[in-house]
């Protein structure tokens, strides 16, 4: 399964370059304007995109997915030294650089200066900013997974849309409940009698609160058509 998460990107990008030059212009319906390489990495290229990553592979464990301390470490440390309040960015910034130590706290916050790159520091206090925020986590999981094909405002009109068919899902103008999605999400386009080119999130990809979050900020990018 490892091996999978590594090699979906990889087989997304090989998925797209094969593809760029004849089917782009070809297959898209006039005025259906698919992302371009630019509105991706615009909506990607972001620090809380990236601090994501790294709170994931570095703080999750300890801190919890929604910075609330709840977490496999708590056993060890007691969950509520585990919060994350918010500080000032100079106190954030010395305790992930120095340890706890540093800013009279205990060392089993450890110090990551040494671990972690000058922008991966950057990008994990910012966010450490939205980390209690469902809706701004969930958007974080789209803008990390779901834009390739559904596309940057979820639109359904991502850059690997033009290759499937059926089309990914056009998410603003979905009219399923989130029991649906998240069954979806999680099990992925088949086990619901639909196209298996929606992936399953939900074993090893994605965990159960980042299917709810997800869930939650799809909620906040529906548009009400008018009629
Ligand atoms: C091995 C467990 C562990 C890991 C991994 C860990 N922390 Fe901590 N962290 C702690 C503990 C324990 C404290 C509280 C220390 C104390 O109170 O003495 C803490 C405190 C903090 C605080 C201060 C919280 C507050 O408001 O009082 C911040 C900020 C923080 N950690 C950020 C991070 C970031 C960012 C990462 C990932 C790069 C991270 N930590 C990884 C254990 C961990
Ligand atoms: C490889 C392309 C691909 C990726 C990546 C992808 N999807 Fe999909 N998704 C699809 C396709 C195709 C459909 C439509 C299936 C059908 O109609 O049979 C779909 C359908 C859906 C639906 C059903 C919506 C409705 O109204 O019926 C939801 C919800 C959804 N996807 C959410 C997500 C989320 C969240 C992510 C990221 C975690 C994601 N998808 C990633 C291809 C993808």
């Amino acid at each position: 399964m490892l091996a999978f998460r590594l090699l979906l990107p990889v087989l997304m990008a090989v998925f797209l370059l094969a593809g760029l030059s004849s089917a782009f212009a070809s297959n898209s319906p006039a005025g259906a304007q698919t992302d371009t390489p630019e509105s991706v990495a615009n909506a990607r290229n972001k620090p809380t995109i990236r601090g994501g990553i790294v709170f994931r592979a570095y703080c999750v464990l300890c801190h919890g997915e929604r910075g609330d301390g709840l977490s496999r470490g708590a056993k060890l440390y007691g969950s509520s030294s585990l919060i994350l309040k918010p500080n000032s960015r100079e106190y954030t910034e010395k305790i992930i650089r120095y340890g706890g130590k540093a800013v009279g706290r205990t060392d089993s916050m450890p110090n990551w200066n040494e671990e972690l790159s000058e922008e991966q520091i950057g990008d994990v206090i910012e966010y450490l900013s939205i980390v209690t925020d469902q809706v701004a986590r969930g958007g974080v999981v789209f803008k990390t997974n779901c834009i390739l094909c559904h596309g940057v405002k979820g639109d359904g009109k991502g850059r690997a849309s033009v290759f499937l068919d059926p089309p990914p899902a056009n998410l603003t103008l979905s009219d399923k409940n989130d029991e649906y999605k998240k069954m979806i999400i999680t099990f992925g386009g088949k086990a619901m009698g639909r196209s298996d080119r929606m992936p399953i999130w939900g074993e090893q990809l994605l965990t159960e609160q980042q299917i709810d979050d997800v869930v939650a900020y799809l909620r906040t990018i529906l548009v009400i058509e008018a009629n």
